[in-house]
């Protein structure tokens, strides 16, 4: 292992960091690679491109291609702080695929979190509010599907470092991000990239269930604004970073307009996640997006 702790004098609070982001070819993660590199941030992506994409790429941007499972032998040069978000992030479809959800989540996420450990380094996890989830049969949302469970034990596992290791975190959790580059074809679409989809296509969007399930539908800058806080400022769990409003499938559906179609419901699928947004505003954020100004502009061909 030829590892080198990063040791750019400049490297101090509020300056030029190197940042490693799992997942950077992602929806969100190339986001935030953006947001970093404009901030002056030196960015170092690892991303499987298991639903990463090439053409998410960012200027500027170090790619390194690999699971985080291989995060020691891969990053070799030792980043000031990680932002993880490369895992499996689907709840529907993580039912038939478990064996990759613990893979890319719970293996692939221990060694990120063993590498934070032996080399000093602070961890910014990108949690799920589909733990805060709420269902008819009262149960809890971690326990309603693999992505949801594999997802709040890594939140456990995260919060235990802290307390066992002394490990330096901050854990967020993210609800129904929306917005540019969100995947709109194949099993891994989004909801709002597929009513794009189809909407563009003058399809009928299809709706599971009653469509009565809320959402709180964010904005991903609104998202990326909450992570650059919460790397800076954070300490420890319960960051949510999420719209105050809620919308149900519905409404959204009616929002873009056209004919729906109503499916069976799929398991799994939650009515509504609860939300706690004061340890978030605490270190200075606010809501910038809207749902319904996003879609007026797609509809608009913008
Ligand atoms: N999109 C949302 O609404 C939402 C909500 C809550 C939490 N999250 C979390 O945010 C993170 C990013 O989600 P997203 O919507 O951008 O999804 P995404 O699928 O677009 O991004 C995930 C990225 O991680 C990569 N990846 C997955 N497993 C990996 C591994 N083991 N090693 C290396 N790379 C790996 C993928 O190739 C992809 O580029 C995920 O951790 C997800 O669980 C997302």
């Amino acid at each position: 292992m030829n590892n080198e702790k990063h040791s750019d004098p400049v490297s101090q609070e509020g300056q030029r960091k190197t940042i490693l982001v799992t997942g950077g070819a992602g929806f969100i993660g190339s986001h935030l690679c953006e947001r970093l590199v404009k901030d002056g941030h030196k960015v170092i992506s690892l991303d499987n491109y298991f639903t990463g994409s090439k053409n998410n790429h960012v200027e500027g941007v170090k790619y390194i291609e690999g699971h985080t499972r291989d995060i020691e032998s891969l990053i070799t040069e030792i980043p000031d702080m990680i932002y993880h978000l490369g895992e499996y992030s689907r709840v529907l479809t993580s039912f038939e695929d478990i064996d990759l959800v613990w893979q890319l989540n719970s293996q692939g996420t221990f060694n990120v979190l063993e590498f934070c450990k032996n080399n000093n380094i602070r961890l910014v996890y990108a949690g799920s509010s589909t733990k805060f989830g709420e269902f008819d049969d009262g149960g809890d949302g971690e326990d309603q599907s693999p992505y949801a469970y594999f997802k709040a034990s890594n939140t456990k596992l995260v919060n235990n470092y802290g307390n066992w290791f002394g490990l330096d975190y901050a854990i967020t959790y993210f609800y129904n991000v929306y917005g540019e580059g969100e995947i709109s074809e194949g099993k891994y679409s989004t909801l709002i990239g597929i009513f794009t989809r189809k909407f563009k296509n003058k399809e009928p969007l299809s709706i599971y269930g009653s469509g009565e399930q809320k959402r709180a539908f964010t904005y991903v800058k609104d998202i990326i604004n909450g992570l650059v806080l919460v790397g800076e400022k954070g300490k420890g769990d319960g960051y949510c970073i999420g719209s105050e409003k809620n919308y149900s499938i519905l409404e959204i559906a009616e929002m873009f307009g056209g004919e729906i179609e109503k499916v069976s419901a799929k398991k799994g699928d939650r009515n509504n996640s609860k939300i706690d947004l004061t340890k978030i505003k605490e270190l200075g954020w606010s809501e910038g997006g809207s749902i319904e100004d996003f879609i007026e502009k797609i509809k608009n061909g913008k």
